[in-house]
């Protein structure tokens, strides 16, 4: 079971590895970073919650883990009002070469601390697991993805570990952003496959270890959210970006306005279709704040 953690994890980063060698998602599939600004306006209203929840600190950190090609550290940058702008310190996370993005502050390492809001947008579900089928005695397995016979799995405890880690070093929120399931349907043989899965150049191919396409998973979301304990919550993407003022919206004016707002609602659209990127989970753990999002109904994945 090690093994095909192993492998997975040489595959993407290992010294000729996927994402090692510089390949960059916006090559190989489609997030919401790279659909255009409105995530990164969603996450700015956030970042500006948790600005005031602090007491508007001196250093204001937005923190983009497992930030691939840094397209929504850039927006986060260039969108940034000016209340935020002169205080805000945006750092790139990511194991593969650095990009230059201007403004924006890269590394290979988590920084020690964050005052403000880190985000892992589609990270979690770039980290290697061990792929399991039943019968299987791990302690996780049978506490969060209970197998019956012809089941597989992956077993989700270096996502786990991963994202506690990084929740620990917050003051302010941190928010995970990824596809996912949850305990239930997991037990009721909706993954009974699991969902390990290969993609390049846009397509999804059958997995191979050898470096030439991304290897990912789901997320057991819940998991992780226990591992980084209370408060938290897990919402729908669609329902957190309405709750952050990207919502719906018909084109309006006339000529180039209306042709800007046109592609605006369509990107909006992408970004709440369900199924889709707006049936994404968004785990939001507060640190030393008031949870900076309202009451939403919980995620359905
Ligand atoms: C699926 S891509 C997501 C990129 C980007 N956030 C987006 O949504 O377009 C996952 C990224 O996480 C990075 N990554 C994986 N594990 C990491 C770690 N432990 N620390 C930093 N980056 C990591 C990979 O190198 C890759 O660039």
């Amino acid at each position: 079971m090690r093994d095909s953690e192993a492998a997975w994890r040489a595959a993407l980063y290992g010294p000729s590895g996927f994402f090692t060698l510089g390949e960059r998602p916006v090559d190989h599939f489609r997030t919401a970073p790279l659909v255009g600004p409105e995530l990164a306006e969603a996450l700015l209203v956030l970042l500006e919650r948790v600005d005031a929840a602090l007491g508007r600190p001196a250093r204001l950190d937005f923190v983009d883990v497992g930030a691939g090609g840094g397209e929504l550290s850039g927006a986060i940058r260039r969108l940034a009002p000016s209340r935020l702008a002169d205080r805000l310190v945006v750092t790139a996370v990511d194991v593969g070469p650095p990009r230059a993005v201007p403004g924006v502050e890269w590394t290979a390492d988590l920084p020690r601390s964050v005052t403000g809001l880190l985000v892992g947008h589609e990270w979690l579900d770039a980290i290697p697991c061990p792929l399991v089928s039943w019968p299987c005695a791990d302690p996780w397995v049978r506490r969060w993805w209970p197998l019956r016979p012809g089941w597989s799995a992956e077993v989700g405890r270096p996502r786990d570990e991963a994202w506690a880690d990084a929740v620990a070093r917050v003051r302010g929120a941190a928010l995970a952003v990824d596809y996912g399931h949850l305990l239930a349907d997991r037990a009721a043989g909706r993954y009974a496959s699991g969902t390990f899965a290969a993609y390049r150049a846009g397509r999804q191919i059958e997995p191979v270890f050898d470096g030439s396409c991304d290897l990912t998973a789901h997320v057991a979301l819940d998991a992780c959210a226990e591992a980084a304990g209370e408060p938290y919550m897990l919402v729908s993407q669609r329902d957190a970006l309405e709750a952050l003022g990207v919502g719906a919206s018909a084109p309006a004016g006339a000529g180039m306005a209306w042709l800007d707002s046109a592609a605006r609602a369509g990107r909006v659209a992408e970004l709440r279709a369900i199924p889709g990127l707006g049936a994404f989970g968004w785990l939001l753990h507060a640190r030393e704040i008031p949870m900076p999002l309202p009451p939403l109904p919980a995620w359905v994945p």
